[in-house]
This record gives C-alpha cells, sequence and structure tokens, in this order.
C-alpha cells in the first residue's frame, strides 16, 4: 500500500543525529535491467500526472488519483521537502527504453528505534505484468538493506489486489498474514495481506 502525504502520521522522525538521515537525503540511483531508480525531479511531473490520475492505479492504494497536474506538482515537492530533511520518500522509477518516468517506489515509514520500514510501489497501467514492479522492489529492498541499518522491511497489499502480494513472494517477501478491517481507504473499510523481509531471509 502506499500513499504520498496521507500516511505522515505513520512516519517517526529520526533525530537530526540519526545517520540515516544522510541515506534519506540521498537515496542512491539504482539501475535494474529496464528501469533507472533515481529522486524525483520538477521535470517528472508530467509522467507522474498520467499514472496517477488514473483510478485504476489508485484503486487499492492510500492515495486519491491527482485531480490535476497542480496536485501531482505539490506532491514533487513534498518528496523534494522529504530529501532534503532526511526523511523517508521514495524514487520516480524511470523506463529505461523510453526516459518516461512510469511509477515510484519508496517508504511510507521508517522506525529507526525497531530497525524497520514500509515499502510501497505504483506502476503505470500499460506497465503492468512486465515485471517491472518486482525489479523495482528486488533493488530497493536490496539498497535499503544495504544501507539502512534495517532488520525488517514490510509491505502490504489489498487482499483484493494479488498481484502485489504476488510482486513481494517473488521478491524474497514472506507473507504473515491477514489483517481483517485494517485500513479504511476510499470508503470502507479493507483486509490487508502483510507480508516481510527480514535481514536474515536474505543471508
Ligand atoms: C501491483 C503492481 C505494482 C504490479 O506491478 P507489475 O509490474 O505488474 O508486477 P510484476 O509484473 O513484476 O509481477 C506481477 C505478478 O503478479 C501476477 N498477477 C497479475 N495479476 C494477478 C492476479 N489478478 N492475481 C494473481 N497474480 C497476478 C503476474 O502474473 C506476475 O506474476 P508472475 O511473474 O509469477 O507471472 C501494479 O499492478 C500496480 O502498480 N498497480 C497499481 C498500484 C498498486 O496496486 N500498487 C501496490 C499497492 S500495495
Amino acid at each position: 500500500m502506499f500513499s504520498k502525504f496521507s500516511r505522515l502520521l505513520d512516519v517517526e522522525p529520526a533525530s537530526p543525529a540519526v545517520p540515516e538521515r544522510a541515506w534519506f537525503c540521498h537515496l542512491p540511483r539504482l539501475e535494474t535491467r529496464d528501469l533507472v531508480l533515481r529522486p524525483a525531479a520538477r521535470r517528472d511531473a508530467q509522467d507522474i500526472y498520467a499514472y496517477a490520475s488514473d483510478p485504476e492505479v489508485a484503486r487499492y492504494v492510500l492515495w486519491d488519483p491527482h485531480q490535476s497536474l497542480a496536485e501531482t506538482r505539490s506532491y514533487i515537492r513534498w518528496l523534494r521537502r522529504q530529501y532534503r530533511e532526511g526523511l523517508p520518500s521514495s524514487w520516480v522509477l524511470e523506463l529505461k527504453s523510453t526516459g518516461k518516468v512510469v511509477g515510484s517506489i519508496g517508504f511510507v515509514w521508517y522506525s529507526p528505534l525497531n530497525r524497520s520500514a514500509e515499502i510501497g510501489y505504483s506502476l503505470a497501467r500499460p506497465c503492468w505484468n512486465h515485471g517491472l514492479a518486482t525489479q523495482a522492489l528486488a533493488a530497493a529492498s536490496r539498497a535499503a538493506f544495504a544501507g539502512l541499518p534495517l532488520n525488517r522491511l514490510e509491505a502490504q497489499h489489498d487482499v483484493r489486489n494479488p498481484a502485489s502480494g504476488r510482486v513481494m513472494e517473488k521478491c524474497g517477501f514472506r507473507k504473515e498474514g491477514l489483517l481483517r478491517s485494517r485500513i479504511f481507504n476510499k470508503g470502507e473499510l479493507v483486509d490487508v495481506v502483510l507480508w516481510s523481509l527480514l535481514r536474515s531471509d536474505l543471508e
């Protein structure tokens, strides 16, 4: 499940002394076979708006479809503020073959105390079922465990969105269970499936 603004309250702000801030300030540029994962730039607004305004893309995530390019620009400003302040944020997913931004992946929250974080992602509809989310999640998870003193990375999805669970499974996440009526989203209480990847799962 991935939100842009709505879950700010879930963010446990790291203290200024916490070195992880430097990592969130400078999210590493990552490459997969088909994607470049990089921080968002102002020039990405039109590309992001193209998929973030699609109700099908937003159906099971915690944000509503963007209503205007202005809303997308404000989302990018928020992301860039998160980078500046060293707080959890997202990479955009640039498709190597076209240079277009077709999605995003990032951290919903990060808890230094519990050494855990939650990750979420979304992708433009024409790009679904080409293995792109799997490439992005594998790369982002590897980078997070390499760059942060992380023990546990969580991901969750609406039970009606099994494709997202399959992405988690392909990336080595283990299914932990069904959380009944866990989240009120788009007018209804929904069941979500919780998955996690532990550092020890990678060893
Ligand atoms: C969910 C989402 C990220 C998947 O991205 P993707 O790039 O299509 O994912 P991948 O191609 O890497 O893998 C999808 C897998 O799900 C499978 N799948 C697709 N539809 C499915 C369904 N209805 N039921 C079960 N599995 C399904 C695919 O077959 C594939 O598995 P496979 O490689 O074993 O064949 C994408 O559909 C999306 O962005 N949706 C909108 C936003 C969203 O829901 N984000 C996740 C929030 S938790």
